[in-house]
């Protein structure tokens, strides 16, 4: 049986920074689902489905294909024969990812994909259900959070990196908006599994979160 290690948590939480620090120490896959969700969503924004339409979504939604390929230990996502990773991180395309994650046409698709991912490999899976629907019964769930004070604070200072123009109450703002919308759809929304730990990494450092998620997945082993 493999090993399967739940992160689920708000935007900006540091969920895949810690994933893949994880998943090198362990010797897991890391798995990024919201990398699938936003696949679609570039898909729908270069056919200009207006994230409303629910039935010219599900209508679309066969003709999409999302596969997942490692490239030197890296997750790389291919959208119907065209490898879409570095694409899919723009903000435009995470906003439409939250916006059309809410359909159940949308999160179907994704979920076998995921398990079957999890059924073959040691994976640690981050996403926003991954603890309460996906992997129900992996062996390590962790509820990864941080202040959205915090999360703004890290973003800015990516962007500011990257020397991006931004505003710090526009950030904040967005993620409060990201947050209400995963915390309150109606299917899979994002929640604490009752057998999740929290972890609250407004005031520890990356290596401390690391730590913390080893030393718990050692304990299960
Ligand atoms: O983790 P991320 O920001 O790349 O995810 C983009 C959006 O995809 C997120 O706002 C909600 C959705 N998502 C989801 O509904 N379920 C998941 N397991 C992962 C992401």
């Amino acid at each position: 049986m493999s090993f399967n290690v739940a992160i689920d948590g708000p935007a900006g939480a540091g969920k895949s920074t810690i994933a893949k620090l994880v998943a090198k120490e362990m010797g897991y896959i890391y798995v990024d689902t919201g990398a699938m969700y936003r696949a679609i969503a570039l898909y729908l924004l270069r056919r200009e489905v207006s994230a409303d339409d629910e039935s010219a979504i599900a209508s679309l939604i066969n003709d999409i294909s999302v596969e997942i390929k490692y490239q030197e230990g890296a997750q790389q996502v291919w959208l119907n024969g065209e490898n879409v990773t570095t694409k899919i991180r723009q903000e435009a395309v995470g906003n439409m990812a939250s916006a059309t994650s809410v359909y159940s046409c949308v999160r179907s698709k994704l979920l076998s994909l995921q398990q079957d991912l999890a059924a073959k490999t040691d994976v640690i899976m981050d996403g926003r259900d991954i603890g309460t629907c996906v992997l129900p019964n992996a062996q390590v769930k962790i509820y990864l959070t941080a202040s959205v004070k915090t999360r703004a604070q890290r973003r800015y200072n990516e962007l500011q990196e990257k020397h991006v123009t931004c505003d710090i109450n526009d950030i904040m703002k967005d993620i409060e908006e990201r947050d209400y919308r995963d915390m309150h759809r109606e299917i899979s929304p994002l929640k604490q599994a009752e057998d999740a730990i929290l972890v609250d990494s407004s005031n520890m450092t990356i290596e401390e979160v690391v730590n913390c998620i080893v030393s718990h997945c050692k304990e299960r082993m």
